[in-house]
């Protein structure tokens, strides 16, 4: 047998412990028999790396670190879920499905676990592992294949048969309680910092520009759909495509089950609430399907969540401590918020010293008083709240709390009128917690996405009084960066790197960024696709912001607000001088990329994808295809032996482009060959 022989059986050997043991959890041998195989694949490589391959069992161990982490736009956005935590809201589901599909009998459904990891999306292109993406904003994430890739549960190259020449599959990565265990163990006698809970740990892990740190982290993955599938017939079913993915290597939850009607959603949810302390990883609930695909696309979706599934939660988790105190926490748009200093306690798998009061109304109602006994509730990743105070533990020394009138970080006159539920400091960027939060908020992920940018550093420039506004971050220097406390040459650099990196931005993201009152991240994104352009959203009047779907008088009134206020037109002036741009492209059609409505033709024989999953792959990016070539073509797509097509393009000036450079178009940010 020659080497490539025996590096093919030895890929084939491994590949399958590998599955038996992290897909099936059956092992055959033993770690050390494991361990021989894949030295000998190892040092074969090594001899002759013309033997190499991207999707050999030897390439998981973590590529070179990256500088920053490409970003991804995802053709298929990445939605949520509605949730549900009562019953009632359970059967109201399962009422708008029967209506929207207008049937009287029980409805199907598969009811699975609900992973309390983070969403990712990986690509499969001819069955080989070609991209894995985080979910970011939901349009556009991040690239960490080289990361995913070191996941022993995630197949580099499908099993079985029949996949689709393009693939996406959507899941969770997650950490198992016994795998974060041990970890937190040796990050203590290492005297690295320890992560609070699977779920953080499970995300640190994956964001790591080394991969190498990745691949040292025991990360799982578990596949709950299917994004993109061009080029092969699908099942019928949502559970027939959860048994699709198990053929084709995917570890899929094996407590799903198919349910009929209400009575059988909630049957499931009783069941995993009373399995959940028994599965080896967390769950804040369970999700549930129809499973007939053809009524799922019936169903559609409502704003960005699909009506045909459902999140059905379990109940947040309480626990019992003290008030020690309660301070004022000023926000980026001034409003100071009563927090409530605790006694730690461990609640929702972390430790709590802090909880939201809300506002002054709340504490009356709550009869909140310092040096009560309380209790705090926490769910997944919502900020602990207050629940309750317990009256029959409250001690005589107990004092009132009482708002206070002024800011307690400017000093300004704290004003609550008379529609609004909370006192807000007058300040106005004069306020340094006001601006240190606008700043927060400018650099923030899903903003303008400047890394390294946090909390201590910001306070930091603001005392030094080294950037007063967003428009300050692209002024500075290395020299004054390097000479504030704690901070090193290279962290510096890297963020001045960050900071220039980030101005190549998306209309929305910046509408984003600049922090207008009640102007969250869909808003932003619903004005950047109506206006097209900022100069056209800053002259809007109220009645071309009311046209713009979802946004009414109120937020019509603070962009208005926002965009007469002559130190805001100025700080936008200076942004854009510093030369923050963004593409026209992706700011009008985050979601469906850059090739929605454009027109294409397909012609001659495209080197991998066939006609209909080509044409399917525009259409899922919001592009048409049509049959003959015109002037409204926006691009032809020529393969081999390209007819009368291809010259009629030619002669109308038409753009021709190949296989590589369509799917570049498809999918902005993934690498041509
Ligand atoms: S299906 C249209 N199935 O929950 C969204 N999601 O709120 C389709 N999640 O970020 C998602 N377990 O990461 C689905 N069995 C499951 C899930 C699940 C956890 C997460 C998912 C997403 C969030 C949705």
């Amino acid at each position: 047998m020659n080497a490539s022989e025996r590096a093919c059986i030895l890929r084939a050997e491994i590949d399958e412990h590998n599955y038996r043991y992290y897909v099936l959890d059956a092992p055959l041998i033993s770690d050390a028999e494991y361990d021989r195989l894949f030295r000998e694949l190892q040092a074969l490589e090594a001899d002759h790396p013309e033997l190499v391959r991207s999707d050999s069992p030897t390439q998981r161990v973590g590529a070179a670190p990256l500088t920053g982490f490409a970003a991804v736009l995802h053709v298929t956005p990445m939605l949520s879920l509605n949730n549900a935590f009562a019953d009632d809201e359970v059967m109201a589901f399962d009422r708008r499905v029967r209506e929207g599909l207008a049937v009287d009998d029980e409805v199907s459904y598969v009811a699975e676990p609900k992973f309390d990891g983070l969403a990712v999306s990986l690509s499969y292109e001819q069955g080989s592992l070609t991209r894995g993406a985080t979910r970011g904003d939901g349009s556009r994430g991040e690239d960490v294949t080289a990361n995913l890739r070191t996941l022993h549960s995630i197949p580099l190259h499908l099993r079985g048969s029949g996949w689709p020449e393009l693939l996406e599959v959507r899941g969770e990565v997650l950490m198992w309680h016994s795998d974060f265990v041990r970890m937190n163990a040796r990050q203590r006698e290492k005297g690295d910092k320890e992560f609070v809970n699977p779920r953080n740990a499970a995300a640190g892990s994956l964001r790591q520009l080394d991969p190498r740190i990745t691949a040292a982290r025991p990360l799982r993955f578990f596949a709950y759909g299917i994004a993109v599938a061009a080029g092969a017939a699908l099942p019928a079913t949502h559970s027939a495509l959860l048994e699709r993915l198990a053929e084709w290597g995917f570890p899929v939850a094996p407590e799903r089950r198919r349910v009929s009607g209400p009575a059988g959603l909630l049957a499931y949810y009783a069941d995993m609430g009373a399995r959940r302390v028994a599965l080896p990883y967390d769950i804040d609930g369970v999700v549930y399907k129809v499973d007939d695909l053809a009524a799922q696309e019936r169903l559609g979706f409502v704003s960005r969540a699909p009506r045909f599934a459902l999140a059905h939660k379990f109940p947040a988790e309480e626990a019992i401590t003290t008030l020690l105190d309660i301070s004022i926490q000023v926000g980026r748009t001034g409003a100071l918020t009563p927090v409530a200093r605790l006694m730690p306690v461990f609640v929702g798998g972390v430790t709590v010293t802090n909880a939201t009061l809300h506002n002054e109304d709340e504490i009356r109602r709550k009869d909140v008083r310092i040096g009560d006994t309380v209790v705090v509730r926490r769910a997944g990743d919502v900020i602990p709240e207050l629940a309750r105070v317990l009256p029959e533990r409250r001690p005589a020394s107990a004092t009132a709390f009482v708002m206070p009138t002024t800011c307690p970080v400017c000093g300004s006159l704290a004003v609550r009128n008379d529609d609004e539920a909370v006192a807000r400091c007058t300040g106005g960027l004069y306020c340094p917690a006001q601006r240190k939060q606008a700043l927060l908020h400018f650099a923030s992920r899903r903003a303008m996405d400047i890394e390294g940018l946090g909390d201590r550093l910001v306070e930091q420039l603001i005392e030094a009084a080294i950037v007063r506004t967003p428009a300050d971050l692209y002024r500075l220097g290395l020299l004054a960066l390097a000479n504030l406390a704690r901070m090193a040459e290279k962290s510096a650099s890297n963020l001045l790197a960050a900071i220039e990196q980030s101005k190549q931005t998306t209309l929305a993201r910046f509408i984003y960024a600049l922090g207008m009152r009640n102007v969250g991240e869909a808003t932003a994104r619903d004005l950047a696709r109506h206006f097209g352009s900022l100069d056209r959203l800053l002259a809007a009047d109220q009645g071309q912001l009311l046209q713009v779907p979802d946004v009414g008088p109120v937020v019509a009134q603070c962009i208005r607000q926002f965009c007469s206020e002559p130190h805001n037109l100025e700080v936008i002036a200076q942004l854009r001088a510093a030369g923050v741009n963004w593409t026209a492209g992706e700011a009008t059609a985050p979601v469906a990329g850059s090739v929605a409505g454009k027109l294409f033709v397909l012609t001659g024989t495209l080197p991998s994808l066939g006609r209909d999953a080509a044409r399917q792959m525009i259409e899922a990016a919001g592009g048409k295809v049509s049959a003959s070539v015109s002037k409204k073509t926006d691009f032809v797509v020529a393969g081999a032996e390209a007819g009368s097509k291809l010259e009629k393009a030619q002669s109308l000036g038409v753009p021709v482009i190949d296989e590589g450079q369509m799917l570049a178009l498809l999918t902005p940010g993934r690498s041509v060959p």
